[in-house]
C-alpha cells in the first residue's frame, strides 16, 4: 500500500482526533482538553488528554503522544499504511493507492514467487522428515526432546542427503532455476551445476507474521561446521526486520517477549508453554527488532546464553532496548548454559521462578562487570568503576533516567556522586552517543542537533531536567527560586516554560495540564510535553536527592554565566561575578532549604 501525501492529509482532515480517540476511549471535557484513561498504560485516574485544536493526544502518565494516525497505529498495533486505510474507510473515503509502476508490479510478483518457492521447499523438507530419507533428522530432533507436535508446529524438516531432491521437486512445480537460486535454496556452479544450499541438515523454516516462509536455518546433525547455515538475505528475507518465533509470539499477545539467542532455545521455550519466546536470525539483535518490540508495547526478558558471548550480546541488546525506552530484564539461567538446557533439566516451573526473579538488565550487567575485576586491587577497582560508569551513557538523552541510575550506582556500590560524575566526563563518548531505533547501522550515532542554531539557544539537558523536577514536585521550587529565576534559563522554549511555570506556582494555580494548555506554539508544546512526561528522580534518601538537586542548580547557574558571556560591560561582569560566587558557595556547602538560613 502506498498513499500520496495529499491523500494522507485528506484522511487526517476528515478524521477529527476527538472522534477517532473517542470511539476507543471514553472522554470527558475539562478546560480546553478532553480527558480519559490512557489506553497505553494502566491507570486509575485519567492522565490521557486530547487537544482538538492541535489534533493531538498526550498522556501525562506514560508520555505517549501523537495524532489520529499514530493513535490507530498504536491502539490497533498496525503499520502506518494500514492505519491510514482504517481511517480512510472510517471516514467513508475511497481508498486510493498510488498507482504501482511497472517495475514495482514486477518486483511484487517476483517476491510472491520467492515466497511460494520457500513454502514449497519447507513442505518438502517437512515431509522428508517422516520418510526413510529423513530418519536421521527425526531421530536428532527427538533426541533433543522435541515432540511430534512441536516439530509440526514449527514446520521443522530435513534436507536430504545430497540436496538434489528438493531442486527436482521445485523444478517439477514449474519454478525456473533462476528463481530457485534467487530464493537462496540453491546455487549454481560450473563444476557441480545446481546444488542445494542445505543437505544433511535439520531445517528450521523462518516464518513471518503473515505466516509465510521467508528463509531457513539448517543445523548439522551433531557436530560439524558451520553449526547453523542460514539463507542469505533475499528480497523477501530481511534478517534485521524479522525474528524467529515472532509469528507465534506476536499472536500470543503477552505483556513481554523472552528474547533468546538460538532457534532451539525458542522451540524449547514454546514447547514448555512460554509462547512469547523469540530470537534474532543468526545475527546480532538489531535496532529494527528493538523498534518492533517497542511498537508491540512489550517488555523484554533476556534469556541469552550464560557464556561470555551471551553476556556481550546481552549488553548490546540492553543498550538497544534502553534506547527505545524499554527496560529489559535479564534471566539468570545458571548453572545452565541456555534456556534449552535449562528447560530440559529443570522444567517449566523452575523457569517460571527465574522469570519472576529476573533482574533489571542494567544492574545485572553491572554485577557481571564487577565479577570480572579483583576489587581488592586499587587499579582494578578503578577500571571496574570506570567501565560501569561508561555503561551509564546508554541513558544519554534521558537525563532524568540517567540520574536515577546514577543514584542506584551510588547506593549499591558506595560511590560518591562526584566520583561518578568525574568518571562520566572521563568516559564521555566523542559524540554524545545515542542509539537510534531508525539507524540502519545499529551503531552509535550522534545526537540530533538543531542545525544552524546559535549557541545560546542550545538545548541544555540540566535545564529541562530541573524543569521536569519542578513540574513534577512544585514544592522544590521553593528551594530552586533562591538560586535561579526564569530569566536565567537559556532563551527559547525552556525560558518561556520556566516563566509560565514559575508564575503559576507563585500564584498557587499550577497544574501540569494548565501549563501544557497555555502554549499554542508547536515547538513549545513539544518541549513542554518532553518536560512533563518525565518524572522527578526516584532516589530514596533525602540527602542524595538534595545532592542531585544541587548539582542541577549549579549546572543551570554555570550555563547562566555562559549566556551572559564575557564582555567589557561592567554590569554583566558583576552579574557573572555574583553568580560564580554563589556557585562556589554552593559547591562547598549545602542547599539553603529554609528562609531562616538566608540571613
Ligand atoms: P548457538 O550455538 O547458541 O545455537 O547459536 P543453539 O540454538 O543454542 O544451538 P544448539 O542448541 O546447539 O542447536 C545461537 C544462534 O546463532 C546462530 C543461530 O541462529 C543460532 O540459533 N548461529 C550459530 C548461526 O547462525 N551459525 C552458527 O554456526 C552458529
Ligand atoms: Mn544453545
Amino acid at each position: 500500500m502506498r498513499f500520496s501525501d495529499e491523500f494522507i492529509e485528506e484522511v487526517k482532515a476528515r478524521n477529527d482526533i476527538l472522534d477517532v480517540v473517542g470511539s476507543y476511549v471514553p472522554l470527558k471535557k475539562k478546560g480546553n482538553n478532553y480527558w480519559g484513561l490512557c489506553p497505553f498504560h494502566n491507570e486509575k485516574t485519567p492522565s490521557f488528554s486530547v487537544y482538538p485544536p492541535k489534533q493531538m493526544y498526550h498522556c501525562f502518565g506514560c508520555g505517549e503522544s501523537g495524532n489520529s494516525i499514530s493513535f490507530v497505529m498504536k491502539y490497533e498495533n498496525v503499520t502506518f499504511p494500514e492505519a491510514v486505510k482504517i481511517l480512510a474507510e472510517r471516514a467513508g473515503m475511497e481508498v486510493v493507492e498510488t498507482e504501482e509502476t511497472g517495475a514495482e508490479k514486477a518486483k511484487r510478483a517476483r517476491s510472491e514467487i520467492l515466497r511460494q518457492i520457500n513454502s514449497d521447499a519447507a513442505l518438502f523438507f517437512m515431509n522428508n522428515l517422516y520418510t526413510p530419507h529423513g530418519e536421521r533428522g527425526l531421530k536428532y530432533l527427538k533426541d533433543r526432546g522435541l515432540t511430534d507436535e512441536t516439530i509440526r508446529h514449527f514446520g521443522l524438516g530435513f534436507a536430504g542427503n545430497n540436496g538434489r531432491e528438493v531442486i527436482d521437486a521445485l523444478r517439477k512445480k514449474g519454478y525456473s532455476d533462476e528463481m530457485i537460486i534467487a530464493s537462496g535454496i540453491a546455487s549454481n556452479s560450473e563444476s557441480r551445476g545446481m546444488s542445494c544450499t542445505f543437505f544433511g541438515r535439520v531445517m528450521f523454516p523462518i516464518i513471518n507474521t503473515d505466516k509465510k516462509v521467508i528463509g531457513f536455518g539448517g543445523r548439522v546433525l551433531g557436530s560439524g561446521e558451520p553449526k547453523y547455515l542460514n539463507t542469505s538475505e533475499t528480497v523477501i528475507f530481511d534478517k534485521r526486520r524479522n525474528l524467529y518465533g515472532y509469528n507465534f509470539a506476536k499472536r500470543a499477545r503477552k505483556k513481554y517477549y523472552i528474547l533468546c539467542e538460538g532457534y532451539m532455545d525458542v522451540i524449547s521455550m514454546h514447547q514448555a508453554g512460554f509462547d512469547s519466546a523469540i530470537a534474532s536470525l543468526g545475527t546480532a539483535f538489531t535496532d529494527e527488532q528493538a523498534a518492533m518490540i517497542k511498537r508491540d508495547r512489550c517488555e523484554v526478558y533476556l534469556a541469552y546464553d550464560m557464556d561470555e558471548a551471551g553476556e556481550k550480546a546481552a549488553l548490546k541488546a540492553v543498550r538497544m532496548l534502553t534506547a527505545v525506552g524499554i527496560t529489559p530484564r535479564r534471566i539468570n539461567l545458571r548453572p545452565c548454559k541456555d534456556p534449552d538446557e535449562f528447560i530440559s533439566k529443570n522444567g517449566r516451573e523452575e523457569f517460571e521462578k527465574r522469570l519472576e526473579n529476573a533482574e533489571n538488565g542494567f544492574i545485572y550487567i553491572e554485577d557481571r562487570v564487577r565479577d570480572r575485576y579483583d576489587l581488592d586491587d586499587p587499579e582494578e577497582r578503578y577500571k571496574c568503576e570506570k567501565e560501569i560508569v561508561e555503561n551509564l551513557w546508554m541513558f544519554a538523552g534521558d537525563e532524568v533516567r540517567m540520574n536515577s541510575y546514577i543514584g542506584e550506582i551510588v547506593k549499591r556500590f558506595g560511590y560518591t556522586f562526584s566520583e561518578v560524575s568525574k568518571l562520566l566526563d572521563e568516559t564521555r563518548p566523542r559524540e554524545y552517543p545515542k542509539v537510534s531505533a531508525e539507524s540502519t547501522k545499529g551503531a552509535y550515532s550522534p545526537p540530533k542537533k538543531a542545525a544552524g542554531r546559535k549557541k545560546e539557544n542550545e538545548w541544555i539537558p540540566a535545564e529541562s531536567s530541573l524543569l521536569t523536577w519542578i513540574t513534577d514536585e512544585p514544592e522544590v521550587y521553593r528551594v530552586v527560586k533562591k538560586y535561579i529565576k526564569a530569566e536565567d534559563f537559556s532563551p527559547g522554549p525552556c525560558r518561556i516554560i520556566a516563566e509560565k511555570a514559575f508564575e503559576m506556582i507563585e500564584n498557587g494555580t499550577y497544574s501540569n495540564t494548565g501549563l501544557f494548555e497555555s502554549f499554542d506554539d508547536e515547538e513549545l508544546t513539544n518541549t513542554a510535553m518532553g518536560i512533563l512526561q518525565n518524572s522527578a528522580p526516584d532516589i530514596d534518601t533525602a540527602e542524595k536527592r538534595l545532592a542531585m538537586l544541587k548539582d542541577l542548580i549549579i549546572k543551570v547557574m554555570e550555563r547562566k554565566c555562559e549566556i551572559i558571556g564575557s564582555s567589557d560591560d561592567p554590569e554583566k561582569d558583576m552579574k557573572i561575578y555574583m553568580t560564580r560566587l554563589e556557585i562556589d558557595r554552593l559547591k562547598s556547602g549545602k542547599l539553603r532549604l529554609n528562609d531562616e538560613e538566608d540571613t
